[in-house]
């Protein structure tokens, strides 16, 4: 597993050999699942960054979904199993768009904050209906990416997320920005810690990299 791990210690970008956006390489498939209903916050910001690293949405064939904003409803399990057909989830609504996103992905981002220690509960209902669709042809053989903004605590996403990859030979990167200052008891907005828009920057140009490289 190609695993990366940022943002939870001191800045590592170094000023040089930074490539522009121009130089990227072949078009990707990327999807990106907002987890705050927070427009423009602190993830969607982190998100925005990162795609920019990849080579930006020009590059890029980019699809943005904000389960917030959707009819997404809960996956309801063993009283419905509606997907054991084989033939992927019998519920009709806004997830049905999300699917062959998701299948045809080489980069999937979750951008979320973390509340009460874990994703929030729009993207955790959105992620369920990938119950109807575990496999290998699902989840195999791309890169997914957390970008975290927390005040105390993201480890149960990055173990859930490497666990997930793990299964399916997928590669795990997390960037896990703390947007609280301890001392002073301070949201701090990302947006003031530009440091950690570079690492997100930063991760999009090395996934990009390891893409055309291999
Ligand atoms: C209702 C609420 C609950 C939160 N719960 C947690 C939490 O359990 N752990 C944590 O580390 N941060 C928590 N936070 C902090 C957010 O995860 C953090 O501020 C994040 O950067 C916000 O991202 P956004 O601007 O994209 O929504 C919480 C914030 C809010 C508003």
């Amino acid at each position: 597993m190609r695993a990366g791990r940022s943002g939870d210690g001191p800045s590592r970008r170094m000023a040089t050999n930074r490539r522009s956006a121009e130089e990227a390489q072949d078009t990707m498939n990327v999807i990106v699942l907002h987890g705050s209903a927070r427009k423009g916050g602190d993830t969607d910001t982190l998100a925005e960054h990162f795609v920019r690293g990849l080579g930006g949405e020009e590059k890029h064939a980019v699809t943005h979904f904000r389960p917030i904003e959707m009819e997404i409803a809960h996956c309801r399990g063993e009283e419905c199993m509606g997907c054991s057909a084989g033939k992927g989830c019998v519920v009709q609504d806004d997830m049905q768009a999300v699917y062959p996103v998701f299948r045809d992905a080489d980069i999937v981002v979750m951008a979320t904050p973390m509340f009460w220690g874990y994703m929030t509960s729009q993207l955790k209902t959105l992620f369920d209906r990938f119950e109807a669709v575990v496999s290998p042809t699902y989840f195999g053989n791309k890169d997914f990416v957390l970008l975290i903004g927390y005040r105390h605590y993201y480890g149960s996403m990055v173990e859930w997320l490497d666990r997930i990859c793990e299964g399916f030979g997928s590669r795990s990167h997390a960037l896990l920005c703390q947007t609280f200052d301890p001392e002073t008891g301070q949201d701090v907005p990302i947006t003031e810690t530009p440091e950690r828009l570079e690492e997100a920057f930063d991760l999009g140009l090395r996934i990009a990299d390891a893409s055309t490289a291999s």
